[in-house]
């Protein structure tokens, strides 16, 4: 095995019970993810980002219906292991998450010090000054230092409200952080800083990352590798420099006609009609009501994983006079 490798993600699906029947919202997903790598997921909303990245560090909603596959952390299959192991052992303190919108969710009553170091109180039985002293520490880590740390989440902007929850991501000190959307809810320049930030502590602290995202352009800044989720599905992966320049599914090379470059030389396309229900998705591939290289075989068999080049896999009946 390779020394590097991390986690390893075998057919992994989840599916949720509603009144209208189960949503198959990850559908058997396979990645690898080395040491200090970054995995870009990319795919329009609803195509379950959050829901593979909140199945991975297990924090299921109530409605959880079905939970398959493997999930290998050095070697170790962690989706088998009980609740109380996997709370001591991997949440947070292999593995964290930001989650999507998390900055909204700050205990406006609360100075932020004070939020960053409760896991360690909670869960790690740290003992207040300590934990305190380390909280100051991953925040000034991140940016915010001194006074900023005594404050209530009211008094700081969103750029800094976004790197208290990066702190507090940090603090039990993971080597995979689950990153949803961590810049979406934030203007241009604050969201560059914030990027600039995350490439920084990956470095500085050899990280990997999973970078949940449905703004493309941020991609190429930090991700080493692509995932693009279609309908609960990977569709494609590759390294990244093939995604920009040799995207092989149909839905990955719409996805890139539609993202604006910066100095807006190409027309922009929207990609036609909107993504299935995942209740009762359609046959076959499951882009294939809205591709418009669509073929018959498309409607009716779901096509296999083509192997394009060493890393790079698409799933599309397209992608097979690709095939090396
Ligand atoms: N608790 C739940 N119960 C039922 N359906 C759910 C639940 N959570 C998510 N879903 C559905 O699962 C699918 C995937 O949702 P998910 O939130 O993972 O998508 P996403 O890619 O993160 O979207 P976005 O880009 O909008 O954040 C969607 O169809 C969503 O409506
Ligand atoms: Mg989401």
């Amino acid at each position: 095995m390779d020394d590097n490798l991390l986690l390893k993600v075998q057919d992994f699906s989840l599916s949720y019970r509603t009144r209208k029947g189960d949503v198959a919202a990850v559908n058997r997903v396979n990645f690898d993810l080395k040491k200090g790598e970054t995995l870009a997921v990319v795919g329009e909303s609803g195509c379950g980002k959050s829901s593979l990245a909140r199945g991975l560090i297990r924090l299921f909603p109530r409605n959880i219906k079905n939970v398959e596959g493997q999930i290998l952390l050095n070697n170790r299959d962690i989706l088998s292991l009980d609740e109380e192991t996997f709370r001591k052992e991997i949440r947070w303190k292999e593995m964290a998450m930001v989650f999507q919108g998390a900055m909204n969710s700050l205990n406006p009553v609360l100075k932020v010090v004070f939020q960053v170091a409760e896991p360690l109180i909670v869960h790690y039985d740290i003992d207040r000054n300590s934990a305190f002293g380390r909280a100051k520490e991953v925040l000034s880590m991140v940016g915010i230092s001194g006074a900023f740390a005594e404050r209530y989440p009211f008094e700081l902007s969103g750029g800094m409200k976004q790197r208290v929850i990066i702190a507090m991501a940090l603090i039990t000190n993971p080597k995979i952080i689950l990153l949803d959307e961590p810049t979406s809810a934030l203007d241009i320049i604050t969201q560059e800083n914030i990027m600039n930030l995350l490439k920084m502590l990956k470095k500085e602290l050899n990280l990997s990352y999973i970078f949940i995202t449905h703004d493309i352009a941020l991609t190429s800044e930090l991700a080493d590798k692509m995932a693009v989720m279609y309908a609960g599905e990977i569709v494609e992966l590759s390294p990244v420099e093939d995604f920009y320049s040799n995207p092989s599914h149909i839905y990955t090379r719409l996805l890139l006609d539609s993202v604006p470059t910066l100095r807006g030389e190409k027309k922009l396309k929207s990609i036609p009609g909107s993504p299935p229900s995942l209740i009762d998705p359609p046959s076959g591939c499951k882009f294939h009501p809205r591709c418009p290289y669509v073929m018959d075989i498309c409607k009716t068999e779901e096509p296999p994983f083509y192997k394009i080049s060493e890393n790079h896999f698409a799933r599309c009946y397209l992608s097979e006079d690709k095939k090396v």
